[in-house]
């Protein structure tokens, strides 16, 4: 059987991963402060929408008129597509996102089930992470989490603010269940400030070893497979 694959918004990415993520999978986009994880997300959603998949975003840290308007700057327009039903923008705090878990779904899947949406974003997930106090613990939410998401039958993108990436390795519960890992950089080389783009890991899928180009453009994140980044 072939897997079934959900783009990642972003062509010259799917290309580096056998046509993009994997349905039903769960995949973390990580990185420091300003290198990309809302507009990656977002792209995801747009992409997504525009194939006949709706989309659902929840966020703690965005508002959601600063953030249409910001993706507006893209062409995405958040609100018509909302008004169309085609994507649902949920303002959550973490101790809301813990309810979806103990109640199963509640209002979430009810709007996942109005919509049919198949694509989900949490933006981002490590206030939620904070909840939960020893690994174990966070590890059966992460399960509980991505369960969830797979009885939906959506593809989950989750992002998380991490700031010391630098020895790339795996280290927090949630990390170690996602089913792929893509790394956002916006690192400093002489004096000039470069964006790029690693994945980490993609189970079921051959990854590239390199750490590639990635712009912010007009139209959103492009990157470019041959332009391989030294840090
Ligand atoms: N319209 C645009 N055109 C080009 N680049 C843009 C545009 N809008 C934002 N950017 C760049 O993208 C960066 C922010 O991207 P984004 O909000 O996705 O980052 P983030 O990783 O989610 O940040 P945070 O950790 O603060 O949530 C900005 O700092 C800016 O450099
Ligand atoms: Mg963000």
């Amino acid at each position: 059987m072939t897997i079934k694959r959900i783009s990642t918004g972003i062509p010259a990415l799917d290309s580096l991963l056998s046509g993009g993520f994997k349905k039903n999978s769960v995949n973390l986009v990580a990185g420091g402060a300003g290198t990309g994880k809302t507009i990656f997300a977002m792209q995801f959603i747009i992409d997504g929408i525009k194939k006949g998949e709706p989309g659902i975003y929840i966020t703690f840290e965005e508002k959601k008129e600063k953030a249409c308007e910001d993706m507006l700057e893209f062409g995405w327009d958040l609100k018509k597509y909302e008004e169309q039903g085609k994507f649902t923008y949920l303002e959550y705090n973490p101790e809301q996102v813990k309810k979806i878990l103990t109640e199963g779904g509640g209002i979430v899947e009810s709007i996942i089930e109005k919509t049919k949406a198949k694509r989900i974003v949490i933006d981002s997930v490590t206030s939620f992470s904070l909840l939960y106090e020893d690994e174990l613990t966070k590890k059966e939410a992460s399960l509980a989490l991505f369960e969830l998401i797979d009885k939906w039958d959506c593809t989950g993108v989750l992002t998380s603010q991490d700031e010391s990436k630098d020895d790339n390795t795996i280290t927090s519960a949630m990390e170690f269940e996602v089913d792929g890992i893509i790394l956002l950089y916006h690192v400093k080389k002489k004096g000039i400030r470069e964006r790029a783009l690693e994945i980490l890991k993609m189970r079921g899928t051959k990854i590239p070893e390199k750490t590639i180009s990635m712009e912010i453009t007009s139209s959103g994140i492009k990157v470019d497979p041959k332009k391989v980044v030294e840090f």
